[in-house]
């Protein structure tokens, strides 16, 4: 009996070989050889945001230096430095070559932070601005938004899975400081759909009672 499941075996196998070689970058390890970002890649671990970065095969990271991130992490919890650092994730590739080739000098693009169903309007992208003199600058998509930060330097690139850039300063959009985090948005949903579900089963009577629910 046992023997019907080696080809089984075998090709599980085969598949979890393919699934490691598939996304070969490990953000954690690169940026260990960086003490200069060792807060940054701290908060990448203790966010999780390291595994999200692993998984994706076309990625930038905007990585910021122990001294720019110190601001950001005194002032704020967890939760938030974790959306900010999500908008510092750009899904796709972009090398310093590129930055400065930009189409009509200015694009907006998807980030991470864009993924967790939490970003209304613009607030997961991000604007990048070829400027003149050869600076490139990075701001929220939100109209209005400053260019306050900009490239710096590259760190590394493995071409065309992850380019990994240094930027001068966190790139803050409005409202991401009091946006909430991703999984108490989902709870929120979770028990509205819930109490919506109770509503339709003991039917109209009750929807006094529903509308008291939703508010509380
Ligand atoms: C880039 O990613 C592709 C697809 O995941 C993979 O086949 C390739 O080996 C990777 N390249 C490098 C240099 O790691
Ligand atoms: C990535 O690298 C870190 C540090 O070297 C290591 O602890 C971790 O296990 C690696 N992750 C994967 C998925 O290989
Ligand atoms: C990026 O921001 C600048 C300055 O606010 C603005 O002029 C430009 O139109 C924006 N780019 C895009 C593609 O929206």
């Amino acid at each position: 009996m046992m023997g019907a499941f080696y080809p089984l075996n075998l090709f599980l196998f085969t598949l979890s070989l393919v699934a490691i070689t598939a996304h070969a970058h490990n953000i954690t390890a690169i940026l260990d050889g960086f003490p200069d970002y060792s807060v940054y890649n701290s908060f990448l671990s203790q966010t999780k945001l390291a595994d999200e970065i692993n998984s994706r095969e076309t990625i930038t990271c905007l990585v910021l230096s122990n001294g720019a991130m110190s601001a950001l992490t005194a002032k704020h919890p967890l939760t938030v430095i974790k959306n900010i650092l999500s908008l510092h994730v750009l899904l796709d590739y972009y090398d310093p070559q590129k930055l400065h080739q930009i189409s009509k000098g200015t694009t907006l693009t998807t980030t991470l932070y864009q993924t967790t169903g939490n970003a209304p309007g613009n607030l997961g992208f991000v604007n990048i601005t070829d400027l003149q003199g050869g600076k490139v600058a990075f701001g929220s998509a939100i109209p209005g938004s400053k260019l306050d930060s900009s490239y710096t330097k590259s760190v590394k690139q493995i071409p065309y899975n992850i380019s990994i850039i240094e930027i001068s300063a966190p790139i803050i959009a409005p409202g991401i400081l009091t946006a909430p985090a991703p999984s108490h948005c989902s709870e929120v949903l979770r028990n509205i759909m819930l109490k919506t579900v109770l509503c339709e089963i003991f039917g109209h009577e009750f929807s006094g009672i529903y509308q008291v629910f939703v508010v509380s």
